[in-house]
C-alpha cells in the first residue's frame, strides 16, 4: 500500500517535521509551509486531528503518529528532515506528564534526537518571558527547555510568541465567552497587566520563513508579538466594543483565581489552568531586545481583524 509521502511524491531532501503539527498553532505552520511548496511531516499522538484541509493545499502532510515522550519513536519520525520544529505544548501536569518532563527533557531528547540525524534546522516553540529562574514551575521549565535546547543543539532557533490569538484560540474565545456570559466581567488581579496578543498566523507564517531558507537572518532567538501593548483591562473593553457590548470590569484577586483553575484543570479541556494564572500575572510583551516579527518581513495584525475572523467563524 502506498505510504502518504508516496502518494503526495514527497522526497526526504526537503521534508520539515512539525512535533506537535495538529496543535493550535502546529497546524498553521504545516499550512504555511505546504503553502511554500515544502513536504511536510505533521507530527502527533493523534496524527489525524486538525488535518489541513485538503483543497486548499496541492499536497497533504505526511501523518506520523509518535510520542514526544518515546525517543525511539521520535528518532524516527525526525529520520530524513531537513528541519524538525517542536510545538508540543503541556499546559496541565498529569501522571507521567509534567513540565520537566515536556518541555526540558523530551524537548532535549528531540533535538538530540534531531542533531543525530543530520538535521540542518531545529526551531524550539517556546515563550515569551520564559525565564529558568522564575519560581513558576511552567516558566520556569520553558526557560530551562531553551537551555537543553540549544545544548542539545547549539544552532537551535528560539521562538517566543506572545499570547497567540485566533479562531479556536483559548484567549481570546474566553474573553468573548465571558463577556457574553457575565453583566460584570471578572479581571485577573486589577488587569493592569500588560499584553501584547499576536496572530497564529503570523507566528505561523515566521516560523515557516525561518525553516524554508525565506528568511537569510542568523539570530538564533526571536520574539514575536502582536501590533499594540494593552493593558488586560483595556482589551477586554476594546473586544467588547468591537462586539458592541456593555461591561462592567471587576477585579478579582489573583489568589481566587489560583483557586478556581485548580478546579477548572479538572474539567474537560481545562478551561482555566494555574499556568495561565500565573502568565497572567507578568506582562507579556516583547523585551525589545530580540528581533520578532518585522524583521523577517511580517507586518503583524491587530485585535480587531482577528476577533471579525472569530466572529466570522474563520
Ligand atoms: N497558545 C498560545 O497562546 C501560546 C503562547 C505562547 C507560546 N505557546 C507555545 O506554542 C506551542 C504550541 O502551542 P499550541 O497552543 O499550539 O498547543 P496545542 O494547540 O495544545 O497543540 C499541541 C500539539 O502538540 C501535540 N502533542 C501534545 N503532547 C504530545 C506528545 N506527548 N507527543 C507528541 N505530540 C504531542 C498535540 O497533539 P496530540 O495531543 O494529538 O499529541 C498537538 O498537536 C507550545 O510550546 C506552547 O507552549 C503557545
Amino acid at each position: 500500500m502506498a505510504s502518504d509521502a508516496e502518494r503526495n511524491g514527497s522526497s526526504t531532501e526537503n521534508v520539515v517535521t512539525v512535533f506537535g503539527g495538529t496543535g493550535f498553532l502546529g497546524q498553521r505552520i504545516v499550512s504555511g509551509l505546504l503553502d511554500k511548496k515544502v513536504d511536510v511531516r505533521a507530527v502527533s499522538r493523534h496524527p489525524n486531528r486538525n488535518q489541513p484541509h485538503p483543497s486548499s493545499h496541492v499536497k497533504m502532510p505526511q501523518r506520523i503518529e509518535a510520542d514526544i515522550l518515546n525517543r525511539s519513536s521520535i528518532a524516527a519520525a525526525v529520520a530524513g528532515s531537513r528541519a524538525v520544529v517542536n510545538a508540543v505544548s503541556l499546559y496541565v501536569e498529569r501522571a507521567g506528564q509534567s513540565f520537566e518532563r515536556v518541555h526540558v527533557e523530551a524537548a532535549a531528547d528531540l533535538a538530540a534526537a534531531s542533531r543525530e540525524a543530520g538535521v540542518e534546522k531545529f526551531i524550539q516553540i517556546s515563550g515569551i518571558g520564559s525565564d529558568a529562574r522564575s519560581s513558576s514551575a511552567y516558566i520556569s521549565a520553558r526557560g530551562r527547555g531553551e537551555e537543553a535546547v540549544k545544548t542539545a543543539f547549539p544552532q537551535a532557533a528560539i521562538v517566543r510568541p506572545a499570547v497567540m490569538i485566533g479562531p479556536g484560540d483559548s484567549f481570546l474565545a474566553a474573553v468573548i465567552r465571558l463577556l457574553r456570559l457575565l453583566p460584570v466581567y471578572p479581571l485577573f488581579g486589577s488587569g493592569d497587566v500588560r499584553l501584547q496578543p499576536v496572530y497564529v498566523g503570523d507566528v505561523a507564517e515566521a516560523v515557516a520563513r525561518l525553516v524554508s531558507r525565506q528568511s537569510d537572518t542568523d539570530a538564533n532567538t526571536f520574539e514575536f508579538a502582536g501590533q499594540r501593548v494593552y493593558a488586560y483591562r483595556d482589551l477586554v473593553r476594546e473586544i467588547a466594543g468591537l462586539l458592541r457590548m456593555r461591561t462592567t470590569l471587576m477585579p478579582v484577586p489573583y489568589s481566587i483565581w489560583m483557586l478556581l483553575a485548580t478546579a477548572a484543570e479538572w474539567l474537560p479541556g481545562a478551561p482555566l489552568t494555574r499556568n495561565q494564572v500565573e502568565l497572567m500575572q507578568n506582562d507579556n510583551i516583547l523585551s525589545g531586545n530580540l528581533p520578532g516579527l518585522k524583521d523577517l518581513g511580517i507586518e503583524p495584525y491587530g485585535v480587531d481583524p482577528v476577533v471579525r475572523m472569530i466572529e466570522e467563524g474563520h
